[in-house]
């Protein structure tokens, strides 16, 4: 009997059963317990040696149950260690990284060729007054930029600009010739979204002051711009153009070929000599802080240009919509390295 409890007890597979063959055998009405009962019947002489036979037999078997048990908990503990075991040594789960928008890429590329030519970047508010927004640039009231269609107006008088250049005046009211400025920033027209029209988009201005600054010195400026944008052969044509704040105006374009092979010439922005009376308002402004007038007899020239239209020409990108709508699919696009 001992022989096969033990057997029993070692090929019991998991706690339930060794639970079977401990009732079995030691349980209260077990074969063990139960050969313990027929003690009484035998005569006295032989009761003590069976007696102690049998208990023999049953701490034989409890000692086995024992053993048994504790191997059988273990093994759970064991496979439950296992099937809950993380690998540490696997690669996480990457966590999808944003980056730069394209146009503030372009924003800073251009502001590195600037800062690489000696300028300062200044930025200034979106929100501005018509006096520097138009007036002291020699837009007067009747201009049609001034119109309710162009320009979305704050119920307290002032506006959101319309262009970057009201920083030229402001900088200047600040500041005494010579200086070099780009104002990079957010601009805002009022007008019917289109594939070329967005109610918000970007500039970056440039403005230069000092002693015979000349029309060449434009023309050269511009020209190192768009070969640091767009290659070291690039082409800039220049063609007579009206801003009220230059005299002469003019606007810019590159000679641009496409991956197609097709080329034409591709319109970046506008530019010009300073206008006098951009000067006299800056001075009329300076005056009135009780500052020194400072512009009469300097030259100057400043441009703007428009990071969206740039990018649009540098990656086919057909619509300016693109840029704000958000859509990951786009945007990822231009976050590794641009061509
Ligand atoms: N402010 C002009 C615009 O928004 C762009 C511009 C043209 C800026 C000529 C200039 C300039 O500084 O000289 O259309």
């Amino acid at each position: 009997m001992q022989e096969e409890a033990l057997q029993a007890i070692q090929a019991a597979p998991d706690l339930e059963s060794l639970q079977a063959v401990k009732t079995r055998y030691v349980g209260k009405s077990g074969l063990v317990t139960r050969e313990l009962g027929t003690l009484g019947k035998l005569p006295p002489e032989e009761r003590k040696a069976r007696g102690a036979e049998i208990n023999a037999v049953r701490a034989a078997i409890d000692a086995a149950l024992t053993e048994r048990e504790a191997a059988l908990k273990r093994a759970a503990l064991d496979a439950r260690l296992a099937s809950e075991a993380i690998d540490v040594t696997l690669p996480g789960l990457g966590l999808p990284s944003g980056g730069p928008h394209l146009i503030s890429r372009i924003l800073t590329d251009l502001q590195d060729i600037y800062a690489g030519l000696g300028y300062t970047v200044v930025e200034g508010n979106e929100v501005e007054d018509d006096q520097h927004n138009f007036d002291a640039l020699n837009i007067p009231w009747f201009h049609p930029a001034r119109d309710l269609w162009d320009t979305f107006w704050l119920e307290d008088g002032r506006l959101l600009r319309t262009h970057t250049s009201p920083m030229q005046v402001r900088y200047m009211v600040d500041h005494t010739p010579p200086l070099k400025i780009v104002v990079p920033g957010k601009v805002y027209r009022y007008e019917a979204t289109d594939a070329t029209h967005e109610s918000m988009f970007h500039q970056l201005e440039g403005l230069v002051v000092g002693e015979r600054v000349s029309m060449a010195d434009l023309k050269g400026t511009i020209a190192e711009m768009a070969r640091g944008l767009f290659g070291p052969r690039t082409q800039v044509r220049f063609q007579p153009s009206y801003y009220p704040f230059t005299e002469p105006g003019a606007d810019f374009s590159v000679w641009w070929e496409n991956p197609r092979g097709e080329s034409k010439w591709l319109e970046l922005g506008g530019c010009g000599m300073v206008h006098p009376n951009v000067f006299r308002a800056v001075d009329d402004l300076r005056e009135a802080q009780g500052q020194p007038r400072v512009y009469e007899g300097k030259t100057g020239f400043a441009f703007g240009l428009g990071p969206e239209r740039i990018a649009m020409l540098k990656y086919g990108i057909p619509d300016i919509r693109y840029f704000y709508a958000n859509d990951p699919k786009v945007l990822a696009q231009f976050r590794g390295p641009l061509g």
